[in-house]
């Protein structure tokens, strides 16, 4: 059977391709620290819980408005209004099952073969993934480490064709843990209103910050309406498994993606958007305990990185991912996450799953306790001085 050409095009998300490995593995008997997937380890708040219990009790088990229930909505356009200094209403709003799907949708409601669609690189792999399989050509932004994984502003510029439909970009950042500054958010913004360029701003860690205050780049002015604001509950309220996230965008689009929308998913599980008001609109000290204690395992995971011969990694400055550069280890790095699995009992990933420019380092999610980085860093030292003295 031959796959159609658009699911030939498709890449794939890397992540769950090596956590199956490393489940297979441990189905054997080999023990396995796990830094592969980007999954908070704390479970979801039990206010959230209950209000998803309740809400299955109170029967919100029918259909909802493929747009998504209106309180969400809601509830979505006033958070956003307040931590993006804009004014929102819930029509520019639409709930989807997970951010993920924003991205999907944005490509396929947007892109036509012949345009052209910037996106980071190393970056999120499903955003060369949904550009290429609509046809649209992806158009590699590389973020250097010598740029501190931001843009190239420069470089950036000389990017840009007629043909260029669509920016994304991704702040703060997987794989890198980089933070595009307001100079960088400016110099993209002026581009985008003087070529008429729309920009999908991937805000899903934007809760997860170490230094400084978030800023999205709809906030600057003529932003907001050439802006689709991709955000979620997966990271910031340990909520992966539910899949709810959302998009915020001018109603144009927001017609567009929920064309992709009513053609696709219908509506996103009645319950889990109840259980995403009470995300929202309840208690918020969860989301901050949770900001505290990952700040304390990447410092945790950086000081140990550090000390491993061959490898050097800059100090992630939001979301919880480590991107340890390698290459004084003389190895490739699917070569490096390959060997790290079969013989360190540690799963990483190769730093191009994320895209070509990925070369040289190695992604770590710290999402996982302290006790098991101490032991995952111990198993992999071990792992590299048999390698290299
Ligand atoms: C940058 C980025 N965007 C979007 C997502 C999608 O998250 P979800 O679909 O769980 O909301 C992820 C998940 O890993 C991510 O890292």
């Amino acid at each position: 059977m031959k796959l159609s050409k658009i699911a030939q095009r498709a890449g794939t998300e890397t992540a769950f391709e090596v956590l199956a490995r490393a489940k297979e593995l441990e189905r054997r008997g080999k023990e396995i620290i796990h830094f592969e997937i980007g999954e908070p380890d704390f479970d979801t708040p039990q206010n959230i819980k209950i209000a998803g219990i309740k809400a299955i009790t109170d029967n919100f088990t029918h259909y909802a408005p493929t747009q998504g229930i209106y309180e969400l909505r809601e509830s979505v356009a006033d958070y956003i209004s307040k931590t993006r200094r804009i004014s929102v209403n819930p029509e520019e709003v639409i709930i989807t099952p997970g951010g993920k799907d924003v991205i999907f949708s944005a490509a396929l409601s947007l892109l036509d073969e012949g345009d052209e669609a910037l996106y980071p690189n190393p970056g999120y792999p499903i955003y060369e993934s949904a550009i290429r399989l609509t046809g649209a050509t992806p158009v590699p932004i590389p973020l250097l480490e010598e740029n501190d994984f931001a843009f190239d502003v420069n470089y950036f510029r000389k990017l840009i064709t007629d043909r260029t439909k669509l920016i994304i970009i991704n702040s703060p950042g997987n794989p890198t843990g980089g933070i595009l500054s307001k100079e960088a958010l400016e110099a993209i913004s002026e581009v985008a209103i003087e070529r008429d360029i729309l920009v999908l701003s991937d805000e899903i860690y934007s809760r997860i910050i170490y230094d400084g205050e978030f800023f999205s780049i709809a906030s600057l002015p003529g932003m907001q309406e050439r802006t689709i604001i991709l955000d979620g509950f997966s990271k910031t309220y340990a909520m992966t498994g539910w899949r709810l996230g959302y998009a915020v965008a001018n109603r144009d689009i927001i017609e567009g993606l929920k064309k992709i929308a009513v053609n696709s998913f219908s509506c996103v599980a009645t319950f889990v958007q109840m259980a995403g008001i009470e995300a929202l609109t309840g208690p918020q000290d969860e989301v901050e305990r949770m900001r505290k204690e990952y700040e304390t395992r990447r410092n945790l995971i950086i000081e140990g990185l550090n000390k491993i011969p061959g490898f050097s990694t800059k100090v992630p400055r939001g979301a919880f991912y480590a991107f340890p550069n390698i290459k004084k280890t003389g190895m490739k790095s699917k070569e490096l996450a390959d060997y790290l699995m079969n013989e360190g009992g540690v799963a990483t990933l190769s730093g191009t799953s994320f895209g070509a420019y990925g070369e040289g380092y190695l992604r770590f999610s710290y999402a996982t306790s302290q006790e098991k980085i101490k032991e995952g860093l111990e198993k992999v030292r071990v792992a590299i001085e048999k390698i290299i003295k």
